[in-house]
């Protein structure tokens, strides 16, 4: 029977860090896959977390299953930090997930539960899982025009056309902040429009947000799945602890739906539950446990909230210094978006061969759309990285 399957096509990403392995270019450098690193080229854990990680060894009694709903206290303090405290939590029916891609997953399959006829928009470019996550679930994908890669800005009129020639119950996913892969979010007068005419139209939003705290801080980064938790009767939300926690591999998120009344969003929940239950009956509970611990302890949460910070700053720091590198280099200001836009990502305006130049000749390795992941560079390298960019750049256009 086996002898049916065909070889699945490699997933871009994944590969990019297969060969990487395999490179032996000395200071090669992995920009694909989108991890925090430190100075040295390590993705560190966090000292809060290790601290929990100790109190937990301590303490911790029992290995006994959760509930394929999770841990309560864990799914409150995750939708306190991402709510604040003025939205009412009573209409949000909440799920514990493995990750964003497991939250994504368990939302996909009720939403088809609820209406397979939907069509699910994506943004034009997005993060290279959506439309597998989605198509699984059953549902048929399309993208919304979301990126001008000639001038580094939002498609706007065209995003928003788009939302009006879809059906009433169509489904649009928007990144809550930090873009992947283009570091560009909507203003807040551009998310205002989006959400009149997500209202105007029966739009069902699902909010993925897989970055809090990695743009312009903590409360920031929130504003728009806040306004969007406030203004619209339903909803869906995606939370991966992945990146702001630093508990990749433990697999932590948190899938939500904001429904019509109290009544609707128990059901919604339990059907969360039951997806999970299908899936793979329990979530994993030692990074929510210590997700749980450290936003718990007032100490833990504000030294957390300290090394978050200085990794959103150190981000921004080298998004500035690739700037000016290479506006020194190609004596040109053609990447000083680099500057202005959040987050881990941008995608450089690079040509396939230039992009397979680099990672052939000197060991940088970027995803083939050109998505850099900024926080895979590091201060030493930045000139010889921008020189590289230049003399390629120079090579293309003479
Ligand atoms: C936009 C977006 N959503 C979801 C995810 C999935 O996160 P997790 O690793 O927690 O499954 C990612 C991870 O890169 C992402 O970039």
């Amino acid at each position: 029977m086996l002898e049916t399957l065909q070889q699945p096509k490699p997933d871009k990403i994944l590969s990019l860090s297969a060969e990487f392995a395999r490179c032996a270019i000395p200071g090669k450098l992995n920009l694909g896959i989108g991890v925090f690193r430190d100075n040295a080229g390590n993705t560190p854990i966090f000292a809060s977390i290790k601290d929990a990680e100790r109190e937990k060894l301590k303490t911790e009694k029992t290995k006994v299953y959760v509930s394929p709903e999770g841990d309560p206290v864990f799914l409150d303090h995750i939708l306190d930090l991402l709510l604040g405290s003025e939205i009412e939590k009573n209409r949000f029916g909440r799920v514990q997930s493995v990750g964003g891609a497991g939250a994504l997953t368990l939302i996909a399959r009720v939403l088809f539960d609820a209406n397979p006829n939907a069509t699910v928009y994506l943004p034009d470019p997005t993060w290279v899982n959506h439309v597998a996550l989605f198509e699984m679930a059953g549902f048929k994908a399309a993208f919304y025009p979301y990126y001008n890669h000639q001038n580094a800005s939002i498609r706007f009129e065209e995003l928003i056309a788009t939302v009006e020639n879809a059906k009433s119950n169509d489904i649009f996913l928007v990144h809550g902040c930090c873009h992947n892969p283009t570091g560009t979010d909507l203003k807040k007068e551009q998310w205002r429009q989006l959400v009149s005419v997500f209202l105007s139209k029966g739009i069902l939003p699902i909010v993925d947000i897989a970055y809090q705290g990695f743009g312009n801080g903590l409360e920031e980064d929130a504003w728009a799945t806040r306004y969007i938790a406030k203004m619209m009767p339903e909803a869906a939300f995606a939370y991966s602890c992945s990146k702001n926690f630093g508990i990749y591999r433990d697999r932590v998120g948190l899938a939500a739906f904001l429904s019509k009344t109290e009544k609707e969003a128990k059901i919604a929940q339990a059907q969360l539950g039951v997806s999970a239950r299908n899936l793979y009956s329990m979530p994993p509970n030692h990074g929510s446990a210590l997700v749980r611990s450290v936003l718990a302890d007032q100490g833990l949460k504000t030294a957390w909230a300290h090394e978050l910070n200085e990794m959103r700053v150190k981000v921004q720091s080298l998004r500035k210094n690739l700037a000016s590198a290479l506006r020194l280099h190609i004596d040109a200001p053609t990447f000083d978006f680099l500057e202005t836009q959040i987050g881990m990502f941008s995608l450089l305006p690079l040509s396939a061969v230039v992009i397979e130049v680099l990672r052939r000749e000197k060991g940088f390795f970027l995803v083939g759309d050109g998505r850099i992941n900024m926080a895979g560079l590091t201060h030493d390298v930045m000139d010889n990285f921008a020189k590289a960019i230049a003399q390629q750049v120079r090579n293309q256009t003479s």
